[in-house]
């Protein structure tokens, strides 16, 4: 029997009870509880979340055992009157026991083939300890680094997020779905969460339809594109409608635009939070509002199990919308094929190569802001390493860590110590008084800072108000400039840190994130030269916490203040000058990479042409003209010049990341079809209109390398 024939015949025996129940998720016990073990058998659990607090981002919390699970669903399938097994969901967001970089990290790596590879590893190491779905990929756009959870998506570009979306979802979700070591996948927080006022957790949204399908879509466009198996409501409202409870975004957009089939899960207590939105009274309320929206499972507050029966006893709520929700939830299920391998069999993991795989996301991931040439250091260089980041093991992993293990995890100072042994001169600097580190360091060839924020200003309910360095830091790169010596920063934190002040005092900056497992190893591969830098940031990094939100693909003002492009900032404040203190897509090498003019096979195009699948191709040579062979992440921007609505300076819509030799030329082709060179309506209708386009390819989104193409 095919799988939607296996569902209406389930359907057709299931009491209302039994289906409400398919709808209600709730959280794992962490010991044996007979009265969870009571609602299984009465249908009344589909899914367990294994968390234990509301935002198990930053806080340490276990896992049900494997024998638990096992017992719980065994209850499921052989004592419930159905045998409908529950599905296990987690915060699986960038890593499990081998721990990745925080994905704002990871999209700085330019390498989504790599990030799939890595997304594969953890499915396979979270199925293994009974996760079967994974609330993961996190897909927010943002543009403003006080928000504690920007360091959970990919950054401010809507092209970057689907390339991520989409290497994440095949990643968790492997070729199919129904394979053991597969994680049904979740894009979320569906939509416009990272856009939260202030950069304030949890708070209000304003977002017109035109941004909307241009700039926060995008990502989750592709994760559906991706086949993602479901989607997570956002907690935020967009102008005052709840998205929890918002039909246009949840069904109109989301399966009526993006032709979304599986799931939407609400977020945590979302749906019993409406009552606190002012849009509903009392619980009956939330249920009622929310899925008549089309919010299909309701996690952790049970509005939906206490409340829907009556609901639909009063006729407020129609069996056919519950059997719609339920048919979505045991698609499902039948594709991860949980009534045929209901059961965790536990199997041995060797996370060798996921090591390795860790320790190279992160090497491509960190970038090299700032080199005055003073890297890559010799191994033969005495170190002088300072700073409170270097014996510090937790940070590293990042926010949204529930199951890697910091005491596993290897810290800066033991592994600069495994690469140059005595040469390197640990001090831990009290600033408080001038103790022996100062005396060390005289005697260093070098001195490098390990500084940073901890994960605990990050992540969810971590926001901050400043993203300045903290003064301590500050003031300990002040000290060590000031002995004459080289001086190296090495920044271990989750978000872009505001560096006025900060920057000009070092000679040479290495951003190396929260970075995952392999931190430690990857920033000293880099900072010995064992490695070279590759990373370009996906986020703009401003120079003070005043210039937010500052992002690379805005529109122009109708007066000449396009202070991004360094074009007149000084009419935009008259105590700083807000120009990008390292812009999108910027990150160096040691070596140089000299770019040709672009060719471009045809100047111009009819609209009808390019309707009809023809395309602009584009070629430019990239000659490696330093001292090391080097990974470069050639970037095509396009900028629609007049158009009938205001479009960004520039937009990303393409890359390619390549290894060029040192003294080699490399030939990178781009082609721009129909699908990349128009942008959505505020009805959400996709459309190119005639004109003329500026095309750059370049290093960065500040690129002069331009040509121009006209569609007639
Ligand atoms: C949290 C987060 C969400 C997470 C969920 C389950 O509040 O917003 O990202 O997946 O609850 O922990």
């Amino acid at each position: 029997m095919d799988i939607e024939s296996r569902i209406e015949e389930l359907l057709s025996r299931m009491t209302l009870q039994e289906k409400i129940g398919q709808l209600n998720q709730v959280k794992a016990p962490l010991k044996a509880d007979e009265a969870v073990f009571e609602q299984i058998r009465q249908g009344k659990i589909g899914s367990f979340i294994m968390a234990t607090t509301a935002h198990a981002g930053n806080d340490d919390t276990a896992i049900t055992e494997n024998l638990l699970i096992n017992k719980m669903q065994k209850i499921a399938v052989e004592e419930s009157r159905l045998g409908i097994p529950i599905i296990y969901g987690r915060d699986v967001i960038h890593g499990h026991r081998t721990v990745y970089p925080v994905p704002l990290a990871s999209a700085a790596s330019f390498n989504p083939e790599l990030v799939e590879k890595c997304y594969r590893n953890i499915a396979r190491e979270a199925t293994a300890d009974g996760v079967n779905w994974t609330f993961s990929p996190m897909l927010d756009l943002s543009r403003d680094p006080r928000w504690g959870r920007i360091i959970e998506g990919p950054g401010e570009d809507p092209y970057v997020g689907a390339t991520m979306a989409e290497a994440c979802v095949k990643g968790f979700q492997g070729d199919d779905i129904s394979n053991k070591d597969s994680l049904v996948a979740c894009a979320k927080h569906y939509i416009g969460y990272g856009a939260s006022e202030g950069g304030r957790d949890y708070h209000r949204t304003e977002i017109s339809d035109y941004n909307l399908y241009n700039y926060y879509l995008p990502a989750f466009r592709a994760a559906v594109n991706a086949g993602v198996g479901t989607v997570m409501s956002s907690f935020n409202d967009i102008s005052g409608q709840p998205v929890t409870s918002g039909k246009k975004y949840l069904t109109d957009i989301l399966r009526g635009k993006l032709g979304f089939e599986g799931f939407v899960v609400s977020d945590w207590d979302a749906v019993c939070q409406l009552k606190k939105q002012g849009v509903a009274e009392n619980d009956a309320d939330c249920a009622e509002l929310a899925i008549n929206a089309g919010l299909d499972m309701n996690m952790t507050d049970k509005v939906y199990i206490n409340n829907l029966e009556q609901l639909v006893i009063e006729g407020k709520v129609s069996e056919e919308t519950i059997n719609t929700a339920v048919r979505r939830v045991l698609k499902i299920k039948l594709q991860k094929g949980l009534f045929e391998k209901p059961y965790c069999d536990a199997p041995e993991i060797d996370r060798t190569e996921h090591l390795k795989d860790a320790r190279a996301i992160a090497e491509e991931s960190m970038v090299l802001l700032k080199n005055d040439g003073v890297l890559p250091l010799s191994k033969n260089s005495k170190v002088a390493l300072v700073g409170p980041f270097a014996r510090e093991r937790r940070a590293l992993l990042g926010s949204w860590t529930l199951d890697g293990k910091a005491e596993e995890t290897p810290n800066f100072a033991e592994a600069m110590k495994a690469v140059i042994g005595n040469n390197m001169l640990l001090s831990d600097d009290n600033i408080a008084v001038l103790d022996n580190s100062i005396a060390r360091a005289v005697k260093a060839d070098v001195v490098v800072l390990a500084l940073g924020e901890s994960e605990k200003v990050t992540g969810e309910a971590y926001s901050v108000s400043d993203i300045s360095l903290p003064k301590n830091q500050v003031e300990l790169i002040h000290r060590y400039k000031a002995l004459g010596k080289k001086v190296v920063g090495v920044f271990f934190c989750g978000r872009p840190m505001a560096m006025e002040g900060v920057a000009e005092y070092l000679d040479a900056i290495l951003y190396a994130w929260h970075a995952g497992s392999e931190t430690a190893n990857a920033a000293c591969n880099i900072l010995f030269g064992d490695v070279v830098p590759s990373g370009k940031t996906a986020v703009t990094f401003p120079k003070r916490t005043g210039h937010i939100p500052m992002y690379y693909n805005v529109t122009s003002s109708g007066r000449k203040v396009d202070c991004y492009y360094g074009e007149n900032p000084q009419n935009c404040y008259v105590d700083s000058y807000p120009t990008p203190a390292f812009p999108f897509g910027f990150g160096l090498s040691y070596t140089e990479f000299e770019y040709g003019e672009i060719v471009s096979r045809t100047n111009e195009i009819t609209l009808s042409d390019l309707k009809n699948g023809k395309s602009f191709n584009f070629t430019v040579s990239v000659k490696n003209t330093g001292d090391y062979d080097g990974k470069e992440t050639v970037q095509l921007y396009i900028r629609d010049k007049i158009a009938s609505v205001m479009r960004p300076l520039r937009e990303l819509k393409a890359f390619e990341k390549r290894l060029i030799n040192k003294g080699d030329t490399e030939t990178f082709s781009f082609q721009l079809g129909y699908d990349k060179l128009g942008f959505y309506t505020e009805n959400g209708d996709y459309t190119v209109e005639k004109g003329e386009f500026e095309i750059y390819i370049g290093e960065n989104c500040l690129t002069t390398n331009k040509t121009t193409v006209e569609i007639i």
